[in-house]
């Protein structure tokens, strides 16, 4: 066997680190871990796990209608949101073809783009934001898709609903917009794109949210897609028929009624997030202005070696080398009690920056 020449250089996915006992603050996840309600729907599931699920998940798809005010038809789900990219990719992308991304974003999208064969292309960022008209200017007659990260992981940044809307009126109809939105729960900025009302002026615009962040279900596995009917179709052909289990499904639909904890996890985020910039900035380190639920740092000393200094001290943090960003860090913001711990740590590690 050898692997397809195309590949060898591709880079390995590199998560945030988890060691057992540490506390985790690289992946973004939940602080809070699960809600009530996903709980108690897995535990009520569990004597079902024997039968394959229903891949069209009939219950979850007709709650997100309801929640979003569109047909059922209009949501695909996804093993994470991870999958419904490599469904988009592989509907649409042959070898020679491209993708158009920034840099310094999510590396998904170029894992998935050059599965199928194709190439990624990178705009650079406007003082660490997705720059649209850069994104713009690299599209051609071989572009299938562009993919927009907001709020951007790993900056944290936004870009407005004036500075989208902008770039969807000029972008060729036939490029599809994957909007990436795992993090549009957190942002409260009041320019922050209504993607909803795009979708209903946009029929190339595909926006992609998850379970895995708010709704503290990472592990399950669910994310999902919302376009055009037409464009879910086309995914729907090269979906996996048992994609997403009995469990994660239950899971999910709970979760997205579970309107406590989703308001208690924002309220933290929203408190949590600032303490955390004050507090850093206070130090004088730089913090980028974040609308998710994490923050950047830029360290004076590396990024891989801030994270090694915390590490011992029982934390992991992510240092964002493999996004192009080798002095800077990433942090999620955890409950209270944990950024104590946290800032507690970082004023120790710091005298050895
Ligand atoms: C920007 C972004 N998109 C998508 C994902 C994937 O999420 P999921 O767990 O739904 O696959 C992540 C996960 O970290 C993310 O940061």
């Amino acid at each position: 066997m050898r692997l397809r020449e195309d590949l060898a250089d591709l880079p390995p996915y590199v998560p945030g680190k988890l060691i057992p006992g540490y506390l985790k603050l690289a992946s973004n996840e939940n602080p809070f871990g699960p809600g009530p309600r996903a709980i108690e729907a897995i535990r009520s599931g569990v004597l079902g796990v024997h039968v394959y699920p229903d891949g069209a998940a009939p219950e979850l798809r007709a709650a997100l209608g309801s929640r979003w005010r569109l047909p059922t038809e209009a949501f695909i789900l996804g093993n994470g949101s991870d999958e419904v990219l490599t469904l988009v990719t592989g509907a649409y992308f042959r070898p020679g073809d491209n993708g158009v991304t920034s840099e310094h974003t999510f590396s998904a999208y170029e894992f998935s783009v050059r599965l199928f064969g194709a190439t990624m292309r990178r705009a650079p960022q406007r003082d660490y934001v997705l720059d649209l008209e850069a994104i713009l200017s690299l599209v051609d007659s071989r572009t299938r898709a562009v993919f927009l990260c907001n709020p951007n992981n790993p900056t944290g940044t936004v870009f407005s609903q004036t500075e989208l809307k902008a770039f969807l009126a000029k972008i060729p109809a036939s490029v599809l917009v994957v909007l990436d939105e795992a993090y549009a729960e957190f942002a409260d900025a009041p320019d922050f794109p209504d993607s909803r009302a795009l979708l209903d002026d946009y029929p190339n615009l595909l926006v992609l949210r998850t379970f895995s962040k708010v709704y503290g279900l990472a592990s399950m596995r669910v994310g999902y897609g919302i376009a055009a009917p037409s464009i879910i179709a086309d995914l729907q052909v090269v979906r996996q028929p048992f994609n997403v289990g009995t469990l994660s499904q239950a899971a999910a639909t709970a979760a997205l009624g579970d309107r406590d904890f989703f308001e208690k996890t924002l309220a933290n985020n929203r408190q949590e997030r600032q303490r955390l910039i004050e507090a850093l900035r206070g130090q004088g380190f730089r913090v980028l202005p974040s609308q998710a639920n994490f923050i950047a740092v830029q360290t004076p000393c590396g990024g891989q070696k801030v994270f090694e200094l915390i590490r011992d001290e029982g934390i992991t943090i992510r240092p964002l080398g493999s996004f192009g960003l080798p002095d800077w860090v990433r942090i999620t913001v955890g409950t209270p009690e944990q950024n104590g711990v946290f800032l507690d740590a970082w004023s120790r590690a710091k005298k050895k920056f």
